[in-house]
């Protein structure tokens, strides 16, 4: 008992450090919270800054997800508790403790704390979001499809984890309001990669 909910509150703290912003000021970048679409995330980080300040922080999203279930797991704490500390790790990053609790979307951070249980099943989400991506040339349209998709992923090749897939793809869903308002009314930037190479 008293295991499991230390760890679901160190799921909440580790996802609570938002790499977006700590790395945006390490790299001297405008304030992903008020620049671009606003959100603390990798998709943005990249529009303000680049590929570098954006890879750094989808890796440090993931690792937010991964490192707390992966300790979790080998302390040997059962699937339905693994669970819940996914959807602490992503409540971190959705509402961060030390950022006044606004936060991201949480699809990096979902898709790391998946990976110490379900490794298949993040390979596939990973081959879905890139498929779409491919096609729509839109983030949050390949984040979209692709958790709705979780949850039947889940049930086909993890059952035991579709509750919290379930739960987790919820929180994303509900944080892209902005973006499925966007996308409706065709105002949702593609993601242009760009050579920044002089000639
Ligand atoms: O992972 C976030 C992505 O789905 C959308 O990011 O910055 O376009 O709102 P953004």
């Amino acid at each position: 008992g008293a295991l499991i909910l230390l760890a679901i509150i160190s799921a909440y703290l580790f996802g609570s450090i938002s790499s977006a912003v700590l790395i945006c000021r390490l790299f001297k970048l405008p304030d992903p919270r008020t620049t671009g679409s606003n959100n603390p995330g990798a998709t943005n980080v990249y529009r303000i800054g680049g590929a570098v300040p954006a890879i750094l922080t989808l890796w440090c999203d993931v690792l937010k997800g991964m490192i707390p279930v992966w300790g979790s797991y080998f302390l040997g704490i059962e699937p339905f508790f693994l669970g819940l500390i996914a959807v602490a790790a992503c409540l971190g990053h959705i509402f961060p403790l030390y950022f006044h609790f606004r936060g991201g979307k949480a699809v990096a951070t979902a898709l790391g704390a998946m990976f110490p249980v379900a490794w298949e099943m993040a390979l596939l989400l990973i081959a879905t979001w890139l498929v779409v991506f491919r096609i729509s040339r839109v983030s949050s349209m390949a984040a979209l499809i692709t958790v709705s998709l979780a949850p039947f992923y889940a049930f086909w090749i993890k059952p035991q984890y579709t509750v919290s897939v379930i739960m987790i793809s919820v929180l994303i869903i509900w944080r892209h309001q902005a973006n499925i308002a966007r996308l409706r009314t065709g105002q949702e930037q593609r993601t242009r990669f760009q050579r920044r190479s002089n000639p």
